[in-house]
């Protein structure tokens, strides 16, 4: 993979970003299950860079998994850096994107993972595999956009368009003759491959008179259901399949921005491409499906809440019933007191974000590497609870002194094999919005979600522990939870963040360091000889 700058031309105007191989979106990948895939990758650019395989578990290897100063340092331009992708039980749609500063905005691509050889989807085979990758354009560049809400401590500008496999659509200016285009034969049946690569927002997703059948998330196969429209988190994959069962013409296909904020104004929040029938026709002009609106939380929650792992005898589900390690993790949007006068951003503070009341301030030496050769004064292992378990997380009455949390570098310690559930609890602070929280390494099974505060004596008895959905992205609710469940057998160091780039950019996120066990196939892998240098 080259890093490189290349000029591309949207919305009316052109500016050069930062692709991979010259490409946006960025190259498939194609893999099988199982896999171990080498990558070179060649920083052609001018900023220091690093690549994520989003989802695929190396297992004890960190080395290779991406996120700035938690498993690497930076790939310097001029440098390169061999990483290993390797997969051990995913199967289905996962992707890859930069994981420094905000560069994945225009450094991302689909990975896809077929079936073993000798082995088969568990649905008829589709006549062809379409990725669909939600992304966003801005018209200025990304770098400046971050620099200036950085100084300022206000909220970032909103992009100027939302994308389909790199195009606007026919709603946006100077984009028609470039829009998406999915030609179809009735009868068939198509397996779309869906990414939100998007920044900042969760998606809803639909296609005009057409239902679609989701077979899959977060590259783990789910019970098919049908449904008119879907939602999918940023980092979140889904796998539809789309019938071509009505009459030859021209079809939109959609997706529109949701956020949680009321009463906010995103201005172009819907973007288009055609789904096109084969065949001798005169094409009416296609019409929108019907989408949620854009704040509607529970048209986000319900379909969210659908997923059941397929759960047969080739796709066991393997929840840990014994939980030994319970750990609640609150997730806030707060506030701290601004350093210098270029910052205004809300009350006169800055925006900040935080995990138990720890905003995540980002090493200047890799965890990965701090821990491996114990280098001390990199972090701190303690990991704080919340200050106070009788607060009403998602009520109006959490404590002012909340709002300004402490600014650190806190790991949380895991022993080997430990079975680990984690409550993920919104808080209402500066009213609350939905966090579409990811695991780097696992992937964990959602045992339970809901509004409000999580409640120890009632939700687990509610909890499903037969096919729950084994995901790497979970969307937590605007002022709710949701419960999870994994094994901590890969040994390592493992960032979780929400994945809504200003949220995780204010500090909403923490590592989890997963020790070795005493086996010989227990323990972290040595590093790489070219581990890129801090
Ligand atoms: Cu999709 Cu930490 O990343
Ligand atoms: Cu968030």
């Amino acid at each position: 993979m080259q890093i490189k700058e290349a000029p591309y031309s949207k919305l009316c105007s052109s500016k050069n970003i930062l692709t991979v191989n010259g490409q946006f979106p960025g190259p498939v990948l194609y893999a099988n299950r199982g896999d171990t895939l080498n990558v070179n990758v060649q920083n052609g650019g001018s900023q220091n860079i690093t690549i994520h395989w989003h989802g695929a578990r190396q297992l004890r290897y960190p080395w290779s998994d991406g996120p700035a100063f938690i498993t690497q340092c930076p790939i310097r331009p001029g440098t390169s850096f061999n990483q290993k992708l390797k997969l051990s039980n995913e199967e289905g749609t996962l992707w890859w994107h930069a994981h420094s500063d905000w560069s994945r905005a225009t450094v991302h691509g689909v990975l896809i993972i077929r079936p073993a050889n000798g082995t088969d989807y568990p649905f008829p085979k589709p006549a062809a595999e379409i990725p669909i990758i939600l992304g966003e354009w801005w018209k200025s560049d990304v770098q400046e956009i971050v620099n200036e809400f950085v100084a300022s401590g206000g909220d970032p500008n909103n992009s100027d368009a939302f994308l389909i496999n790199g195009q606007p659509g026919d709603l946006y200016p100077c984009s028609r003759n470039d829009t998406f285009n999915l030609t179809v034969e009735k009868g068939k049946t198509y397996l779309l491959r869906m990414v939100n690569a998007v920044m900042n927002n969760l998606m809803f997703f639909s296609i005009a008179n057409h239902e679609l059948t989701v077979v899959g998330t977060d590259a783990a196969y789910v019970k098919p259901f049908k449904t008119n429209y879907i939602t999918i988190s940023p980092g979140q994959t889904i796998d539809v399949l789309l019938e071509a069962n009505q009459n030859p013409d021209h079809y939109y296909m959609a997706a529109r921005a949701y956020n949680s904020l009321n009463g906010v104004n995103f201005g172009n929040t819907t973007t288009t491409s055609i789904i096109q029938y084969r065949g001798n026709y005169t094409p009416s002009s296609p019409v929108l499906p019907s989408l949620p609106n854009s704040n509607d939380t529970n048209a986000s929650f319900n379909f969210t809440s659908k997923f059941r792992s397929l759960a047969d005898q080739k796709h066991p589900v393997n929840v840990p019933l014994n939980v030994t390690t319970n750990l609640l993790l609150t997730f806030s949007i707060n506030t701290l007191p601004c350093e210098d006068e270029s910052c205004s951003g809300a009350y006169g503070d800055r925006f900040a974000a935080s995990v138990n009341n720890i905003s995540f301030v980002l090493p200047n030496i890799d965890i990965l590497e701090a821990y491996y050769k114990n280098i001390i004064g990199v972090y701190g292992d303690e990991f704080p609870s919340f200050p106070s378990l009788n607060f009403n997380f998602t009520g109006d009455s959490l404590p002012v002194k909340l709002l300004h949390p402490n600014r650190k570098t806190e790991v949380h310690v895991l022993e080997y094999k430990t079975n680990v559930e984690i409550v993920l609890q919104g808080t209402s602070l500066l009213g609350g919005i939905d966090h579409p929280i990811h695991l780097h390494g696992y992937s964990f099974y959602v045992v339970g979600s809901g509004f409000g505060n999580f409640d120890k004596d009632k939700d687990p008895l509610k909890y499903n522990l037969v096919d729950p959905p084994f995901q790497n992205t979970i969307a937590v609710v605007k002022n709710g939870w949701a419960a999870i469940r994994f094994r901590a057998d890969n040994p390592g160091v493992w960032f979780m963040h929400c994945h809504l780039e200003r949220h995780v950019s204010w500090g909403m996120g923490m590592t989890f360091i997963v020790k070795n066990g005493m086996g010989a196939g227990e323990k972290l892998l040595p590093p790489p000889p070219d581990m890129p240098k801090c």
